[in-house]
């Protein structure tokens, strides 16, 4: 069936008491939105209309940093979610097909839980609602439940009596059904409320008194969980957090330690890689299979290779990637850099805008020089090539394969292949001097 998804990001979230609108505050890395967008484009929704309000710029540009394509609908004024969701109305004009309702304040909704909601097929309801069961249902709407499992209506916290607010089933706010069919009853909603607000949840209650059906379908708490202030969006990081550490081991990741892992929202582990504990995951890292990941390291914006191992205490930035069998050790900044096959840097270096080849070795405390000041510079150091300790690269610079510099060495001029660089001051010995020198520290401090 063809589907529309509309996600409502238009609302004023004073309970945040920040300047940046609500939907834009993140939860692993990325603002709530575009958690929300980025799991409507899981079902493959023909449109995706979001609703936001008059001065939008800051969301429009953010979904776009995440290249998140969708399109606009403005709700001039912020008078309730069935009023947003009629704002999308006019763009979804000759649309035929399931509507769904997302919340941009509502960031961990699964995948899997959307595609079950829009595939309940066998219990013939024309309206569904996500809800989910509660100890602590302060502050969601109740959903009202008839003998048959129906739902009869749904009553916000702020308008429920006594006996409705005992209630521990809740409304995560995500509803579908058909597109005309939802846009009709919306119609018919009223700001009758103690909020002056047009309920998209009163849709439920005009739609029995036409005899229509609505299914309640059931998810976690954690799932539903609805961001209205700091404390909430607190609750969603450690809730993005396990149900991403519970997905990596489910799909065999190795994480001896899974809940000191910190992930971003695209981190992409393959089975069989190893994350050690206390390692953090900025954006945009991809871990494969056989790859092993050592503590205290920070990734962001790479491609670790099968086989390949990092840490401890390493840094990976982005725009690079660690080959097959290549090795990173501890204190080892990487940068826009490749470490080809089975390639070494095991202590101390800092490695940016480089091209390591297959099988160098790059010696303790090397540096690349990349930075001139003005522009930056590549370093191409050939296969095998066995760079000394503490060898200063200064870019732009090529080691040729083969090729090895003396320890201490600053390079400046390019290597021939399988030369020998050595650009520093021979040694000398001044025979005595020690002796000589103490001695008249000593005479000095009257000893
Ligand atoms: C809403 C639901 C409540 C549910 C809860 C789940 C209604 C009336 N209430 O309450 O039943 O349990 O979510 O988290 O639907 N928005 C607009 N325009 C508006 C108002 C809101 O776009 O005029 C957007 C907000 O940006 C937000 C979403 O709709 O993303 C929900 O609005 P919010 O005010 O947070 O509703 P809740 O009080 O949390
Ligand atoms: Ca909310």
């Amino acid at each position: 069936m063809t589907q529309a998804v509309v996600v409502l990001a238009a609302g004023v979230g004073t309970r945040m008491k920040s300047s940046k609108p609500k939907v834009l505050h993140e939860v692993a890395g990325a603002p709530m939105l575009c958690h929300v967008v980025r799991t409507a484009k899981t079902l493959s929704p023909t449109r995706i209309v979001v609703v936001v309000g008059p001065q939008s710029d800051v969301i429009r540009h953010r979904l776009g940093d995440f290249n998140l394509e969708v399109e606009f609908a403005t709700q001039q004024q912020p008078r309730g979610t069935a009023d947003a969701v009629a704002a999308a109305r006019t763009h979804l004009h000759g649309f035929t097909g399931r509507l769904i309702v997302l919340f941009g304040d509502t960031p961990l909704v699964r995948p899997q839980t959307l595609t079950r909601l829009a595939d309940a097929g066998d219990d013939k309801a024309d309206i569904r609602v996500l809800g989910f069961h509660s100890e602590n249902p302060q502050g969601y709407g109740r959903l009202v439940i008839d003998e048959d499992g129906e739902v009869v209506r749904i009553v916000e916290n702020r308008d429920a009596d006594p006996e409705t607010e005992k209630i521990q089933f809740c409304n995560s706010g995500v509803i579908a059904g058909d597109s005309e069919l939802i846009f009709g009853l919306i119609e018919d909603v009223t700001a009758d409320n103690s909020a002056n607000e047009y309920y998209l949840t009163d849709i439920i209650e005009i739609a029995r008194s036409r005899n229509l059906r609505c299914a309640a379908i059931v998810c976690g708490e954690t799932e539903a969980l609805g961001v209205n202030d700091q404390a909430d969006r607190a609750a969603a990081e450690a809730g993005f957090q396990s149900q991403t550490r519970a997905h990596a081991i489910a799909n065999g990741v190795d994480l001896p330690d899974a809940e000191q892992v910190y992930f971003s929202f695209d981190t992409e582990l393959a089975p069989n890689a190893t994350i050690e504990p206390f390692v953090v995951f900025g954006p945009g890292v991809e871990v494969e299979s056989g790859a092993h990941v050592r503590s205290f390291s920070h990734l962001e914006g790479c491609v670790i290779r099968s086989g390949a191992s990092v840490g401890p205490h390493a840094r990976i930035r982005p725009g690079s990637v660690i080959e097959n069998g290549a090795r990173v050790g501890n204190f080892v900044e990487v940068k826009q850099s490749r470490i080809g096959y089975g390639a070494k840097a095991s202590h101390l270096s800092y490695i940016g805008d480089a091209d390591i080849g297959d099988g160098a070795n790059i010696g303790a405390g090397t540096i690349t020089c990349n930075y001139d000041g003005k522009g930056k510079h590549r370093t191409v150091i050939g296969k095998r090539a066995f760079l000394g300790s503490d060898t200063i690269l200064v870019a732009p610079v090529t080691v040729g394969e083969s090729a090895m510099t003396a320890a201490g060495s600053v390079i400046t001029s390019d290597v021939p292949a399988e030369s020998l660089a050595v650009a520093r001051k021979r040694q000398s010995i001044i025979k005595g001097f020690a002796q000589r020198y103490f001695g008249r520290i000593d005479r000095l401090s009257g000893k």
